[in-house]
């Protein structure tokens, strides 16, 4: 028998925010949905946001999920901080958050929060138009637990953001090593990786390309592709077109973006300062302050 705090036993026996959200076609705000884990792991969880698009905040949240006292009490509290917060604010949202909301969690249940923050971030990011393969970029780095597909910068990042100091703590958080347990040497080096300050493994050293978002998110060069298109259709096209010009995304490489300026901003003699200060800033301020756009 599991050990849960008072506000773990509230929260499951009385959840107020089950279900789903329905979309009644309201003008400015958005529904999206994030899901993690599977039923046939013996967890799952499907989390729908409402999103104000002007504000872009969570106006409201319901959640659906299959699984034990910790994992539906998680889901609950996780939706309770998450409403009235703007999508940024709601991506620095930790497992730890959902924990210490809950009065803490049994070190064997800790998973449960984890997967309601990364049930989070898929919803966010599928607002986002950020296409995912699965919910998240870590799965882009060596797989250390094929029992359940647990990849290295997953495994790198719960150490880090918990202090985790051995496997089994690490079995408990994401379940990594919890089954065959072939992978639990690979863990403990994880560990002493982290704990020595060695940010990724050379296999991984791929994940250098990517880039970071003010969130402190990765993205893969397939999401940040797509982000760099999205801001630039959103919030950088509008502006230009409406003064008889056009932008368009040409490439991307690294951290350099290629663009085609069009219309009046191809011949335009101020088309460097529109560069600079109209596409360069709004992407360096909403997805890396690495980035420099080059016309071509
Ligand atoms: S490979 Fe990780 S538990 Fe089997």
């Amino acid at each position: 028998m599991w050990e849960y705090t008072d506000k773990v036993l509230e929260l499951f026996y009385n959840p107020k925010n089950q279900g789903t959200i329905e979309d009644k076609g309201e003008a400015g705000v958005e529904i999206s949905t994030g899901e993690v884990g599977s039923i046939a792991c013996g967890d799952a969880l499907r989390l729908h946001i409402k999103v104000d698009q002007e504000t872009d905040k969570i106006i409201d949240a319901r959640f659906q999920t299959f699984g034990c006292t910790s994992a539906i009490a998680s889901s609950e509290a996780l939706v309770e901080i998450v409403k009235g917060k703007t999508l940024d604010e709601a991506l620095k949202i930790t497992n730890k958050d959902i924990a210490e909301y809950l009065g803490g969690l049994p070190q064997e249940k800790m998973h449960c929060s984890v997967m309601g923050q990364e049930a989070l971030e898929a919803a966010v990011y599928n607002y986002r138009g950020i296409p995912l393969a699965t919910h998240d970029d870590d799965d882009e780095g060596a797989l250390i637990c094929s029992c359940f597909g647990v990849s290295e910068p997953k495994i790198r990042r719960v150490i880090q953001e918990n202090n985790l100091a051995t496997a089994e703590e690490v079995t408990n958080y994401i379940k990594a090593g919890g089954g065959c347990g072939t992978c639990l040497a690979s863990i403990d080096d994880i560990i002493i990786d982290v704990q020595r300050g060695i940010t990724s493994s050379p296999q991984n050293s791929t994940n250098s390309n990517y880039i970071s978002q003010p969130s402190g998110k990765k993205l893969t060069p397939v999401q940040q592709i797509a982000l760099i298109q999205k801001v630039l259709d959103e919030e950088v096209r509008p502006v230009l077109i409406a003064d008889g010009g056009d932008v368009e995304l040409y490439d991307v490489e690294g951290d350099k973006v290629k663009v085609l300026l069009q219309g009046a901003c191809g011949s335009c003699s101020s088309s460097t300062a529109t560069l600079k200060i109209a596409i360069e800033s709004r992407l360096k301020e909403r997805i890396s302050q690495n980035i420099v756009v080059e016309a071509v």
